[in-house]
């Protein structure tokens, strides 16, 4: 027998080999990664949040107390109806309450962080629905007393210099008094 009628067998046998030793090993890498299988563990869960729906429903989303006005260019201004503006009345009616609470109590942080929440609170106001009071001078001045009072009050508490804090929160509460006995609608 000449090498050459050996040489396409030994090609074949060699190959075979090369083929099988690939199976096993493929076999082996899979056994591998076949881990007992836990999938339902990554299941999707079926609980994720349904939608709310809030964002449709209500026209002008006036559910939250926010009307919502054009501008002259397009752009879209977020107003505060009645009822947001009430809302945020009796947030700020909170916050003031906590606030002379801790005055008496002469807790500082809870003070200041009332009177922190009223300054933020405050600059609101001037999101009012009725054009004729947000844009009153005194109406804005009122505000921007409440604000500035407020933070000066945040300070001086910090500090528990509660007599400076005593002449500030008589401020803070001649900005609401005044501004109610204008634009506050008498209770009938
Ligand atoms: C810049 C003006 C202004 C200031 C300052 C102001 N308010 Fe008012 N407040 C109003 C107006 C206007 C209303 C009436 C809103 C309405 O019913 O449309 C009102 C209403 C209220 C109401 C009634 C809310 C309701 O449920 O009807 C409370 C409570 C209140 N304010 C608390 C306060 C407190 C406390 C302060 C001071 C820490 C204060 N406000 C400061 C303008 C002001």
């Amino acid at each position: 027998m000449r090498w050459q009628s050996i040489f396409p067998a030994l090609i074949i046998v060699l190959l075979g080999t090369f083929v099988g030793l690939s199976i096993v090993m493929a076999q082996t890498t899979t056994k591998d990664t076949n881990k007992p299988a836990d999938g339902a563990k990554d299941a999707p869960s079926k609980d994720t949040p349904a939608k709310d729906g809030t964002k449709d429903g209500t026209k002008d989303g006036a559910k939250d107390g926010v009307k919502k006005d054009a501008t002259k260019d397009g752009a879209k201004e977020e107003w505060l109806t009645d009822e947001g503006m009430e809302k945020l009345m009796e947030g700020i009616q909170e916050e003031w309450d906590k606030l002379k609470a801790a005055q008496r109590t002469k807790v500082s942080k809870d003070a200041s962080d009332a009177a922190d929440k009223l300054a933020e609170l405050a600059p609101k106001m001037l999101k009012f629905h009725k054009a004729d009071v947000r844009d009153a001078e005194d109406y804005k001045d009122w505000a921007a007393d409440l604000e500035k009072q407020a933070k000066e009050y945040s300070k001086v508490a910090k500090k528990s210099s509660w007599d400076d804090a005593a002449k500030c929160k008589d401020k803070i509460g001649s900005s609401c008094g005044g501004c109610h006995k204008k634009y506050r609608p008498k209770e009938d």
